[in-house]
C-alpha cells in the first residue's frame, strides 16, 4: 500500500436549520462493510494513539468533535492529516502505519472498522512494519 492509496472522503451533509445531519453506508460511501466501531475521548494533552498498522483491516477515521492530526506512514513517505469535521474522514487501507495525535480539548474521535477486534491483525513493531512491506 501507498500513502495515495489514503484518501480523504467526503460524506453526505443534510444541511438543516434543525442542525445538520451526516451519514456513513458500508461500501456506499467507504470501501468497506462495518465490522466494528469505536471511539477515543478524554484524551489528555500531548498524548498519542495508535503507533502501528494492520496486516488486513481497512478502517476510516472521522474527528466527529475536535480536531486531531492523523500521521500516516507507508515506509517510505509519512503524511500528517488534520482532521477538524464531521463530514469527511480519512480511509485508511491495510499496511499503513499510522498515529493520531494533537488531540484538542474535548475531540472525539470515531473509527471504523472492516474487521471485529483481533490482536493477530495489529503489527505494533516499527522494525516489523518496515520488514512487512520489503523496506
Ligand atoms: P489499541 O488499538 O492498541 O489503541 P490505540 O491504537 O488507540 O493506541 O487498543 C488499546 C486496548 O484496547 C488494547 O488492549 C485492545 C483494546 N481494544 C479492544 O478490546 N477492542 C477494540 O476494538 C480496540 C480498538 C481496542
Amino acid at each position: 500500500m501507498k500513502i495515495e492509496d489514503c484518501k480523504i472522503i467526503d460524506l453526505p451533509k443534510i444541511n438543516d436549520p434543525r442542525g445538520n445531519l451526516s451519514f456513513i453506508e458500508g461500501n456506499v460511501h467507504i470501501p468497506f462493510l462495518v465490522k466494528r466501531s469505536y471511539w477515543i475521548y478524554d484524551v489528555p494533552g500531548g498524548q498519542i494513539r495508535g503507533g502501528h498498522a494492520y496486516s488486513e483491516l481497512q478502517e476510516f477515521i472521522i474527528a466527529l468533535s475536535g480536531s486531531f492530526d492523523v500521521v500516516i506512514d507507508d515506509g517510505n513517505t509519512k503524511k500528517t492529516i488534520s482532521l477538524n469535521r464531521s463530514y469527511y474522514g480519512l480511509y485508511v487501507p491495510p499496511m499503513i502505519w499510522r498515529s493520531l495525535e494533537n488531540f484538542s480539548t474535548n475531540s472525539l474521535c470515531l473509527i471504523l472498522s472492516s474487521a471485529p477486534y483481533s490482536e493477530k491483525l495489529y503489527i505494533r513493531n516499527y522494525e516489523d512494519f518496515l520488514q512487512k512491506t520489503g523496506k
